[in-house]
């Protein structure tokens, strides 16, 4: 089997905290480059990576023929520029969320990778959380009926955002830190598109660090999203369906809990308390939750889904459209939050070639 040659753009927090980390023990993957404009940055990385080569111009990296692929994870401002050289200098990309900072960007780097024959994934990880892909197939087999709605709250503990989260643009805060992350999960679960969107915003301890979205999807469910960037860390997604509900919180659930429906009248509380069930949970994945970076599994299943695709020579979701529809539903909240209104996204026409069955 031959490895996969992975350079890295950018060495800070995720770089160091995850992606160092899971490419240490990948066995298809192996980091030969790293980059960053930051010294202390990059001994740091070169530490976990002594065989790497070390670039302070993460453009350089690009110029190397053993590189094969690239994790972009400079901040957001930078990702527009970073992915469509890689592509253009013929390397596969893993570019971490947000995709880019406005729809303009984001449709140069959906052109760019429809130009390229290379593969872009965009590293919406969360999808990759086995109990998501687990709710996400519960839906899809009918097993909570017609869905109703989707609600989700995804609030972090952090004491302070890195320099550049706080200050970009005055910052658009939990918008573009934590916010594509639920926006892509909506999509993937309900394999749908947002067609219009409502934001709030409220500034607690920087700015807009709390955000709630309501979105109407394209085939009608509603779905309601709040975003905080310093609370008690929750990651919870409850859907409910005609016939039943679906709920988990990553940070505390060891499952996903179904409850099912019961008609009207019938049931009690009794009833519905010993209806509800987990569904059957993969033996090894408390131990493989302790084992991940930032205790998060769906690093690793991201990164091997890249290399999958790339073996495979495949474009793959989260793909270049993905990003750009997340951006869209992105850039109709900023619209909402200076408004005041709920506002239309474009009706989406996937082009023809990226991959072709909708959010996966
Ligand atoms: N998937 C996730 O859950 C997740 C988590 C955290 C961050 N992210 C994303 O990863 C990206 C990086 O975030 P972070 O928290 O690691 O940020 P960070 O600020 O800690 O790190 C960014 C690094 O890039 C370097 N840098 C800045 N400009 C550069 C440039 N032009 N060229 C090379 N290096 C440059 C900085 O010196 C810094 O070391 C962001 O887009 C962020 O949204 C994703």
């Amino acid at each position: 089997m031959t490895q996969l040659r992975i350079g890295l753009m950018g060495c800070g927090l995720v770089a160091l905290g995850v992606h160092l980390r899971n490419l240490r023990r990948h066995s298809r993957l192996r980091l030969v480059a790293l980059a960053d404009r930051d010294h202390l940055r990059r001994e740091r990385a070169h530490g976990m990576a002594p065989s790497a080569r070390v670039f302070d111009d993460p453009y350089g990296l690009l110029q190397l023929p053993d590189v094969d692929a690239v994790i972009v994870g400079v901040p957001y401002e930078e990702h527009a520029t970073a992915a469509i050289a890689a592509l253009s200098s013929g390397k596969h990309v893993y570019l971490e969320k947000p995709f880019a900072t406005d729809p303009d960007e984001a449709g140069r780097i959906l052109a760019e990778s429809l130009r390229s024959d290379r593969v872009l994934m965009v590293g919406f990880n969360y999808r990759f959380h086995p109990f998501h892909r687990q709710m996400r197939d519960a839906i899809r087999s009918g097993a909570i009926g017609e869905v109703l709605d989707l609600r989700s709250a995804f609030h972090f503990s952090r004491q302070v955002g890195v320099d550049w989260q706080l200050t970009r643009h005055g910052s658009f805060g939990a918008l573009f830190d934590i916010a594509p992350h639920h926006i892509d999960l909506t999509r993937f679960l309900l394999d749908a598109e947002v067609s219009e969107v409502a934001a709030k915003a409220r500034s607690l301890n920087s700015h807009q660090d709390n955000i709630h979205l309501q979105l109407v999807m394209s085939t009608g469910v509603l779905v309601h999203c709040s975003f905080a960037l310093q609370t008690a860390a929750t990651a919870t997604v409850v859907v409910s369906g005609s016939n039943g509900r679906l709920a988990v919180d990553l940070y505390r659930s060891h499952g996903v809990e179904f409850s099912p429906g019961f008609p009207s009248g019938q049931g009690g509380w009794l009833g519905r308390h010993a209806a509800r069930r987990s569904l059957p949970v993969r033996g090894l994945h408390l131990i493989e939750k302790l084992r991940s970076p930032w205790q998060e599994p769906s690093f690793l299943g991201c990164l091997n889904h890249f290399a999958a695709a790339v073996e495979a020579g495949e474009v793959s979701s989260p793909d270049a459209w993905d990003g750009y529809c997340n951006q869209q539903v992105i850039a109709a909240a900023l619209e909402s939050l200076r408004s005041g209104a709920s506002v239309a996204v474009p009706p989406a026409i996937r082009p023809a070639a990226s991959t072709t069955d909708g959010p996966r």
